[in-house]
């Protein structure tokens, strides 16, 4: 069967108060828009049309150009029947059926979606619905049924009467139509309703009264279906995708002793015998390997980290780190830090678009900024390389085995040679040869009894005791 779906992405999201347009607020790391289209593309699904009005540019923006993907317009918005009447015109000719799903809701699952889709092709029904059976059912269109179990109709919150709003099966927003009865229930759709919008449910109700056959689906969990209309609503999805992932990884063998507390985007992967103890939050592109101990704490953002690494309180943005290395505890890697194997990068150390070769330390309270640096460096504690002068940034280049003694400043462009050393202290200007010792500071001076000529009373009083 060819399908092709329909994501009704144009509404304003008024109740979510937000400059933002609704479907791009983020939910465990991915906007709304993004899990939507991601999971109906894992039930199958590849032919996609995204309806965008409110913020129309900034919603196409949203997602990467994609051959199967197209963009339809409504403008304005008036009402999700009308959002998907402006779909038709982007419906391949041989579409057979249309799944429609809204924007909104980001923890409906591929699997409930696929099964939807089995069941319509499995029946003769002209339109699926999946319904959920929902304890507080408020703000829900109704799902109606005749006297005989059929769908009759769905009857929006603010249309229904009193004996309406007390049925608790809901519509989920997620339905399948034979193409031809979409496209002719939808031309015979009005306005006269509490909101004056041309709603997508009362298709539901043309079909049945035309003779039409409405099967439903009841969703298997009714938190799937979960609609998000305010921030409380998002905060609710946030929640239940990040505990998702907790036990995705869990069942694939991570350790999380408290997954409640960390937050671990949709897209990341974690290998296997990693521990991750609480307080850490993995963003985005990052993918951790295994074996690895992230000891609380960390912040980690599209990075890569290889396996057997010790992170603690640590902040990572687009960096590589690799095997072997031990992080923290308070390092901060910012984009375009490479670490190679077995690297140490310790407390109050920052990096910044800096290649480390395997086995380089730098442990404890230093910038290192623009910096090629080969393998088994020593920097010293406090050294800082001085990479902008104000105007330009420029390079530091430490060749292997180099010893750098703690407080120097390394002032580039300038590269120090193979197995060198500096002098703790030194402000390095110039290039260091190769296995050369370079000192750069003020030679020390001593002047003896200085402190009895300077001040001969306090040196006395000292000397007594008083
Ligand atoms: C809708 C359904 C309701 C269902 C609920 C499930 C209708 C009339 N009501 O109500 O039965 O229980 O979803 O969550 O369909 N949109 C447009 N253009 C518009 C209007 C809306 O693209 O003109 C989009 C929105 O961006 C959103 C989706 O359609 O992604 C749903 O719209 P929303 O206003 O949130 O509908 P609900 O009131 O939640
Ligand atoms: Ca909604």
């Amino acid at each position: 069967m060819k399908i092709t779906a329909i994501i009704l992405a144009a509404g304003k999201g008024t109740r979510m108060k937000s400059r933002l347009p609704k479907v791009l607020h983020k939910a465990g790391g991915r906007t709304m828009l993004e899990q939507v289209l991601h999971e109906v593309r894992a039930a199958g699904v590849a032919d996609c049309c995204v309806v965008v009005g409110h913020g129309a540019d900034e919603v196409r923006q949203s997602l990467p150009p994609d051959e199967h993907l197209s963009f339809a317009l409504q403008e304005p918005q008036l009402g999700t029947g009308h959002c998907v009447q402006q779909a038709l015109p982007h419906i391949p000719a041989d579409c057979e059926a249309a799944l429609i799903v809204c924007g909104d809701t980001p923890l409906l699952t591929a699997q409930t979606l696929r099964a939807l889709i089995d069941k319509f092709a499995a029946t003769a029904a002209d339109g699926l619905l999946l319904t959920a059976q929902m304890a507080d059912p408020a703000g829900y269109g109704r799902v109606i049924r005749a006297t005989d179990g059929g769908v009759r109709a769905i009857v929006e919150e603010k249309d229904a009467t009193p004996a309406e709003k007390l049925v608790t099966e809901i519509n989920t927003g997620a339905y399948i139509f034979k193409f031809p009865a979409l496209q002719s229930a939808l031309s015979h759709l009005t306005n006269a309703n509490a909101q004056g919008e041309y709603y997508l449910t009362d298709v539901i109700g043309l079909i049945a009264a035309a003779g039409g056959h409405i099967d439903t689906l009841t969703a298997p969990d009714p938190v799937e279906t979960t609609g998000v209309n305010d921030r409380v609503q998002l905060a609710f999805a946030a929640a239940e995708l990040y505990r998702r992932k907790a036990v995705e990884l869990m069942l694939a063998g991570v350790t999380l002793p408290d997954p409640a507390s960390c937050y671990i985007d949709q897209q990341v992967t974690v290998g296997q015998d990693t521990i991750i103890y609480p307080g850490c939050q993995l963003r985005g592109e990052t993918h951790i390997g295994s074996g690895c101990l992230l000891d609380g704490d960390c912040i980690i953002t599209d990075s890569t980290v290889g396996d057997n690494c010790k992170l603690t309180k640590c902040v990572l943005d687009q960096a590589e780190v690799g095997p072997g290395a031990n992080i923290g505890p308070f390092a901060y890697l910012r984009p375009g830090t490479r670490l190679g194997q077995g690297v140490k990068i310790g407390d109050f150390a920052e990096i910044k678009n800096s290649v480390i070769g395997d086995g380089s330390k730098v442990p404890h309270l230093s910038y290192i900024g623009d910096t090629d640096m080969g393998s088994g460096v020593n920097v010293g504690c406090g050294t800082i390389t001085c990479n902008y002068d104000g105007v330009n940034k420029h390079r530091t280049t430490i060749g292997d085995g180099v010893f750098i003694g703690s407080n120097t400043n390394l002032v580039a462009p300038v590269a120090v040679g193979e197995g060198a050393f500096i002098g703790a202290g030194s402000t390095i200007t110039r290039d260091v040869a190769a296995g050369a010792l370079a000192v750069g500071r003020a030679k020390q001076k001593e002047i003896a009894g200085w402190a009895e000529q300077a001040s001969p009373k306090a040196a006395a009083a000292k000397k007594s005791g008083k």
